[in-house]
Formats: structure tokens, C-alpha cells, sequence
């Protein structure tokens, strides 16, 4: 099969780096790549001709067996029929989904990939939250008005910046270890239980609240009603006042996301505080969180970058690729092309569409309840 990879819109990564891709070509497969489609992420042309990769034109490359983008890309409706699509595209957008349904495009959507150990080295959604996480405290650092770390000095002693990050899934446990690695005083929220040995393994204060049956059987939290957020909010809300920076990741896939911290709880803060609302595609932790945004309200900074991954082009690139190559040498089963197994849990999942048919039983459900 012939393996074709995108140029992305507006993202600096690359979908298919030239390990991987000539790992995939030892493999029997044959890689097609759209000019320039790896010189964000600092991978030139010549990089992927030399392991074997044809350098191609756009159309070409929508009318290859398999193609590779991260993000949805326009032609989408005009692959040819039985090819693959595989990236980050929103299976949780039923009009999206149902526009490909009509068409003969079968859909690989890694939002889901079941979070089970076999499946760990093809989870894109991890792998990019890695990075987020890691990125927000950056950015956080960048436009706050204090330095993380304790500094004695003779001018006089810098106390430590306070974290507050609330959601300690995989985003926010790679913040609370960024910002411990540059001296902050990091404190951590999440009401599943089994986050408060994880906070505290990577450095940060654990803030008790525990919900018992909050996390689901494929390990991820589930949407919880008015009056616990609100008991949420009160909990958190004499360490929001206090902190020079908090981070919010909490999410529920498929779910608009919690709101955590309110317009009121902003107006209470110190002056100076940042706010990185990693949650913002899906609604946003924080009430005045604007997508793609960075706002300044009372002297408070509130950013709401969507895709941090892209700005960390060439490692997000790395991990995404290599989950990417994982995800293939699985669903090829040792061939030169896609073999389905629907008795298999990954395939069951990770396979939106095939054949004109919702494999995936979530969102067949969930399409079943919109009709
Ligand atoms: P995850 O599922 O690993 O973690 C989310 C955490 O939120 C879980 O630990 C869960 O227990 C917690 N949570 C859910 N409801 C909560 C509530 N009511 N109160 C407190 N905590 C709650 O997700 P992951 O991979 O860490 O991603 C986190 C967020 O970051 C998601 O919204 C994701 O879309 C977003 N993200 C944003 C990026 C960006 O560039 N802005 C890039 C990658 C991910």
C-alpha cells in the first residue's frame, strides 16, 4: 500500500518522520510525502528521498492508499474509495462524522485509541498532552510577572512562584513536573483517587478531594454534576486566590469541559496571575478562556492556545510519527497493508469507519441518539 502524507494547514508538525518512514518502507510499504511537509518540524526534503520517500505533489498524495494528517484537511471528501484516513480529526463531531459515512473513506480516528497498556506506544492523545503540559508551564513562566524558583541573593530572597494545576491526567502531571523542575511550589487537584500517589510522585502538594467511582472503565473521569463542581470550586478556591500561575487541563473526552474557575474567582486572584486553560477547545476550565487567545482582564493573563504541540514542532512530530508507525505495524499484522481484526479491542476502537459502516460502538451510539 502506498503510504501519502500531507503538508499541515497551519501546524508546524509533520505526521511521518524519516525514521519512521523508513521503518515503514523496510516493512514493504511505499511513502509518498507532499513537498515541504516536514520543514517546520526541521525535517527537509532531502531527509526522507534519502531513506526511499517520494517527494509528491498534493493530489497525488489524496489519492494514496493511506494518508497521513494530523489535522483535517479540505479534500478529505475526494480520496479515493476503500483508502484510509488517519488522524486527530473529532470523532465527537457527528455532522463530520456523518458527511464521511456517505463517502467510501474508511476512518482511523486516534482520539480513539482505548487507553490499555498494549495500546501505550499508539497513543497519540498522550503523547501530545506530554507535550502540552510541558508547554503550558513555559508559556505560563513567560508572561508571568514572577521567576518560579527560590533565589537567595543580595538584593534580598526570591520566594518560590505558587502552581496551582488542576487535572492531573497526563497533561497536567507533565505540568506539575515541569514546573517543580524550575522551582515552583506546585499544588495538584483531581478528584480521581488514584491521582493523589501520581501528584505526589512528580513533586507536587496533593490537594484532598476525592471522588470514589469518578473514572470510567476505559480509565478516563466521568462528567459530574452542578452541585460537586460547585463543591469543586469552593475547594479550590483559597489556592486560586494564592497562586502566581495555574494550569487547568480537567476533561472529559467527548464532554464540554468542566468550568472550574469562574469570572468571580478571576476578580478575587493576585494581580499578575496566568491562567493557561489547556481545556480550551473543548469550552475551557475558565470562564473567560477565549480560544486561540491570549486576554488580559484586571491584570490577569488568561491563554487559551489550543495547539501547543505545534509549537514544540520537532519532538511532537518524533512522538506523534512513532506512535503513528506503532499504530500501522499493528493494524498491518505483519503485512504491506491495513488487515483489520474487529476481535481485537484496538482495531475495534481505533476504526471509526469501514466499509461505510461506524464500527466504533461509542460513537455509533452516540450518532444512534442524534437521529
Ligand atoms: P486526561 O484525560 O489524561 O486528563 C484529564 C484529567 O481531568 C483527568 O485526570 C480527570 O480526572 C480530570 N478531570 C475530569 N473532570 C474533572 C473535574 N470535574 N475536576 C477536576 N479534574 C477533572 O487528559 P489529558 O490528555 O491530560 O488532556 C487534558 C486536556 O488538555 C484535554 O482537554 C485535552 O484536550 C487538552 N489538550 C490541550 C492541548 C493544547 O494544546 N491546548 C494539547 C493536548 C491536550
Amino acid at each position: 500500500m502506498i503510504i501519502g502524507v500531507l503538508k499541515e494547514k497551519e501546524d508546524k508538525r509533520v505526521s511521518l518522520v524519516p525514521q519512521d518512514a523508513k521503518n515503514l518502507i523496510e516493512k514493504g510499504f511505499d511513502i509518498w510525502i507532499e513537498e515541504d511537509a516536514g520543514i517546520n518540524a526541521g525535517f527537509a526534503n532531502h531527509d526522507y528521498y534519502s531513506v526511499g520517500v517520494q517527494i509528491r505533489k498534493r493530489q497525488d498524495i489524496i489519492k494514496s492508499d493511506i494518508i497521513l494528517s494530523i489535522n483535517r484537511f479540505e479534500e478529505i471528501g475526494n480520496v479515493k474509495d476503500g483508502s484510509y484516513v488517519i488522524g486527530l480529526y473529532n470523532p465527537f463531531d457527528i455532522e463530520f462524522i456523518r458527511s464521511l459515512v456517505n463517502k467510501s473513506v474508511n476512518y482511523i480516528a486516534l482520539e480513539l485509541i482505548p487507553r490499555i497498556s498494549r495500546a501505550q506506544s499508539m497513543d497519540v492523545l498522550s503523547s501530545m498532552a506530554t507535550v502540552a503540559g510541558y508547554k503550558a508551564v513555559l508559556l505560563a513562566a513567560d508572561y508571568s510577572v514572577k521567576m518560579f524558583p527560590l533565589l537567595m541573593t543580595a538584593g534580598g530572597t526570591i520566594t518560590p512562584a505558587k502552581v496551582l494545576v488542576i487535572g492531573a491526567g497526563v497533561a497536567g502531571l507533565q505540568a506539575i513536573a515541569t514546573a517543580k523542575r524550575l522551582g515552583a511550589n506546585v499544588w495538584g487537584f483531581d478528584p480521581r483517587p488514584a491521582t493523589k500517589e501520581q501528584i505526589k510522585s512528580v513533586g507536587g502538594n496533593y490537594i484532598e478531594f476525592q471522588l470514589e467511582e469518578f473514572e470510567d472503565k476505559s480509565g478516563y473521569a466521568k462528567e459530574v454534576d452542578d452541585q460537586i463542581i460547585q463543591k469543586e470550586r469552593e475547594v479550590l478556591y483559597p489556592f486560586v486566590v494564592e497562586s502566581d500561575v495555574i494550569i487547568t487541563t480537567a476533561a472529559v473526552p467527548g464532554k464540554k469541559a468542566p468550568l472550574l474557575i469562574t469570572e468571580e474567582m478571576i476578580n478575587q486572584m493576585k494581580m499578575g496571575t496566568v491562567i493557561v486553560d489547556l481545556a480550551a477547545s473543548s469550552g475551557g476550565n475558565c470562564q473567560l478562556t477565549q480560544k486561540d487567545k491570549v486576554i488580559f482582564t484586571s491584570n490577569k493573563t488568561i491563554i487559551g492556545y489550543t495547539n501547543l504541540p505545534s509549537l514544540v514542532p520537532l519532538d511532537s512530530s518524533k512522538l506523534y510519527s512513532r506512535n503513528i508507525y506503532n499504530l500501522l505495524s499493528h493494524i498491518s499484522r505483519g503485512s504491506n497493508e491495513i488487515k483489520p481484526d474487529f476481535e481485537d479491542e484496538i482495531d475495534r476502537n481505533v476504526i471509526l469507519i469501514f466499509n461505510k459502516q461506524i464500527v466504533n460502538n461509542r460513537i455509533k451510539e452516540m450518532l444512534d441518539r442524534w437521529t
